[in-house]
């Protein structure tokens, strides 16, 4: 690597890091490839080995990460990325359009769910709700409450996946339509229940459960099936059983991408 790329490489990222997503590790840069984000600037400090990496995990998109990638010294990549990189190679990008995100969650022919996060605290089950989403083909992810569902370590958690659905952080009062299917150990059996493809598919936080104000606007609370003394399941996990019950055998993707 000359010492004049890696500056110029050091210069550009600092330009660019505030106002952009950061992907740590190949997985997520993978994802955020395959469903078109506009990948702006990615750094290695083992190029070589990174494409090995890549041609053996990501074949599909390694031509283009070698297009993209500058190679930096290793002490650089971590200055750069201080945060839990345990990675060699990061990348920042552009969040995905809201005007795109908006036209999916309020499409008036939307054919799957939105998975709503009732001020979700865990950032890691933000990331793993997304990418159920991205896996089960839902509409969208949106957040209430403060935290940023495109956090870093959300899109860590959520392997890059963001670009492969909607996630918005909104008000209650800017929801997209569609009835609320509120997620609730109260609820009517889910089994017994048929989950609309304009769904809302509402899941509490992790330590209040639902919020007054979305229940009371719920047409129907539903429970999945639990043994008593079990008070709750985790709350990714209960999006993937709810996502799994309305995707039913049918309607799963036939292949992983
Ligand atoms: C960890 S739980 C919340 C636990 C919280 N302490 C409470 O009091 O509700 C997070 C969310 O997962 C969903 N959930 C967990 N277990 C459920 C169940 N058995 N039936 C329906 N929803 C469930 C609910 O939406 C819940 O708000």
């Amino acid at each position: 690597m000359s010492d004049d790329n890696a500056t110029e490489a050091v210069r550009q990222w600092r330009a660019a890091a505030p106002g952009s997503v950061l992907l740590d590790g190949l997985h997520a840069l993978k994802h955020a490839i395959r469903f078109d984000a506009e990948v702006r600037q990615v750094i290695t400090s083992d190029k070589a080995g990174v494409l090995e990496l890549a041609a053996g995990l990501a074949g599909d998109v390694t031509g283009r990460i070698g297009e993209l990638l500058v190679e930096v010294p290793d002490h650089t990549l971590r200055e750069l990325v201080p945060r839990g990189h345990t990675t060699r190679i990061a990348a920042l990008a552009a969040r995905r359009d809201r005007t795109v995100n908006t036209a999916a969650l309020e499409a008036p022919d939307r054919r799957a769910p939105v998975v709503v996060l009732d001020n979700p605290r865990n950032l890691g089950n933000v990331g793993a709700v997304v990418r159920l989403a991205a896996g089960f083909g839902a509409a969208g992810v949106v957040t209430t409450g403060d935290i940023d569902p495109w956090h870093p370590n959300a899109v860590r958690a959520g392997a890059g996946l963001h670009y492969a659905t909607a996630v918005e952080q909104l008000p209650l009062d800017g929801f997209p339509p569609g009835p609320l299917y509120v997620l609730d150990p109260e609820g009517d059996d889910i089994r017994s229940v048929t989950v609309p493809d304009d769904a809302l598919l509402v899941f509490g936080s992790e330590r209040h459960g639902v919020s007054p104000e979305l229940r009371a606007r719920a047409s129907r609370l539903l429970a999945l099936p639990m043994r008593p003394q079990v008070s709750s399941y985790n709350l990714a996990t209960s999006v993937a059983m709810g996502l799994f019950h309305w995707a039913g055998p049918e309607q799963l993707p036939a292949s992983r991408r």
